[in-house]
């Protein structure tokens, strides 16, 4: 089945009587000359869509499910506290973002603490700010992690992250849990065995379950299925030789979103439907307590949610081979497409009922060959001053962003019953160099 383009963007999305896109009740080409470009726009009726959808699909079919939503996706103080409205934890990964889950007064015990490298500064905030989780990722951390809590005159309540073994079947730079990978105890290997037997026997850690992750963008449901049987084989073998009792088993995200009208994901009630039935039929059959199940969604929450807008600019085309059409942001604000191929289509904001007749190709502003952000697609004819809008931009394009080529990072809105605000402003120029030293003497 092919989706229709503006289908693509968030929920409230329509056409208005100027022809122009309108998202949350406000028209895009208005908000693009008020904040400027390039510019990101989140929905918050998008936001609060996906977050009830998910809840709802997993805690309908297994009532003890939990929802944190992976902040590296995308992270703001006003996205942590619509999170917390909506009864959502949270999956962070660095002191930084647990600082700004903090600063937005997100509750820590709902917090749940991931990383390969975590330094034992970050180790003791999250005990001192009372993280709820720790989910452990190597031995070096296990030890780590221990003799700060033992300093602390403390127990730390953790996860162990193991690595099932499972190919997923996306990029290789968003695939996390085959033998092959730097996060995680494989169990093939016996070092997930080793990891747990260690972890119990570390009197300041508590051990109360496991974790994986077994990449993103997953569009089939099945090596779901896979991973948690060979993990609920692995927890009931830790039970017979261990008496380890799984409490909690968090099978990470990486839901699916539709980037393009080709490529449709199942919904989420697969999803929840593989997860939760494989987890009740496999606990069932090795007689293990049905532990609480923990989802960590980031992308399939606030990739939908965002839309990325640019003006156009200059173009070049070269006769018979390629019509390139400039816009003025590309891999500074979004590094996915050079990175991973990622693909994405777009509407013009002031064109949006013209017909779509000319074949271009949106190359952006930065000093690569590289920069492009869409090969090849059927756009009314554009000119300069055009507003271009990308749909299914909120997940890992602004958390990525950089100031290559001294490019400030670009501004974000929130719209929600026709009123734009702005949550971010744009960096400036002299933002550029305020962490440079002036002058050394
Ligand atoms: C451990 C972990 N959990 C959750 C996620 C979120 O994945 P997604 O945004 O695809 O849902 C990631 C993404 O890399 C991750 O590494």
């Amino acid at each position: 089945m092919k989706l229709s383009r503006l289908s693509l963007f968030p929920v409230a999305t329509e056409i208005n009587s100027q022809g122009h896109l309108a998202i949350g009740g406000c028209d895009v080409v208005e908000v693009a000359s008020l904040f400027g470009t390039p510019l990101y726009i989140f929905d918050e009726q998008t936001l609060h869509t996906r977050c009830r959808e998910i809840r709802s699909e997993f805690e309908q079919r297994y009532s003890n499910s939990v929802v944190i939503y992976a902040c590296k996706a995308f992270i703001h103080p006003i996205l942590v506290s619509l999170l917390n409205e909506e009864g959502l934890g949270l999956d962070i990964v660095s002191g930084g973002e647990l600082s700004i889950a903090r600063a937005a007064d997100f509750p820590m015990d709902k917090v749940y603490f991931h990383g390969n490298n975590k330094s034992q500064k970050e180790l003791e905030i999250a005990l001192e700010w009372g993280v709820g989780r720790i989910v452990v990722d190597n031995i070096y951390e296990l030890h780590l992690l221990n003799q700060v809590a033992e300093r602390r005159a403390t127990t730390a309540n953790i996860l162990l992250r193991i690595s099932p073994g499972v190919d997923p079947h996306t990029h290789r730079y968003i695939s996390t849990g085959v033998l092959d990978s730097k996060f995680g105890f494989p169990i093939t290997t016996n070092q997930a065995e080793e990891a747990l037997k260690m972890a119990i026997s570390c009197p300041h850690l508590n051990l109360l379950g496991l974790h994986f992750h077994i990449g993103s963008s997953i569009f089939d449901p099945e090596p779901y299925r896979e991973a948690i049987r060979i993990t609920l084989q692995f927890a009931a073998m830790m039970r017979q030789t261990y008496s380890l009792e799984l409490q909690e088993l968090n099978v990470g995200g990486g839901f699916a979103v539709a980037y393009t009208i080709e490529d449709p994901p199942c919904p989420i009630a697969s999803y929840a439907e593989t997860i939760t039935s494989s987890l009740i039929e496999q606990t069932r059959e090795l007689g293990l307590p049905a532990p609480q199940l923990i989802i960590e969604p980031g992308r399939s929450i606030s990739a939908p949610a965002g839309v990325a807008l640019y003006t156009i600019g200059g173009e070049k085309e070269i006769p018979g081979v390629r019509h390139y059409v400039f816009v003025d942001g590309g891999m500074g604000d979004n590094i996915r497409p050079p990175l991973y191929g990622a693909r994405y289509e777009a509407m013009v904001a002031n064109k949006a009922h013209d017909k779509e007749s000319e074949n271009v190709t949106i190359a952006g502003k930065f000093c690569e060959s590289g920069d492009i952000l869409i090969h090849d697609i059927m756009l009314p004819p554009l000119k300069a001053g055009d507003i271009l809008a990308l749909p299914v931009c909120g997940a890992y394009s602004l958390p990525t962003a950089s100031n290559y080529n001294g490019a400030p990072r670009p501004a974000v809105v929130m719209v929600k019953g026709g009123e734009s605000h702005l949550i971010r402003r744009r960096e400036t120029y002299e933002d550029l160099i305020q962490y440079d030293i002036k002058r050394v003497d």
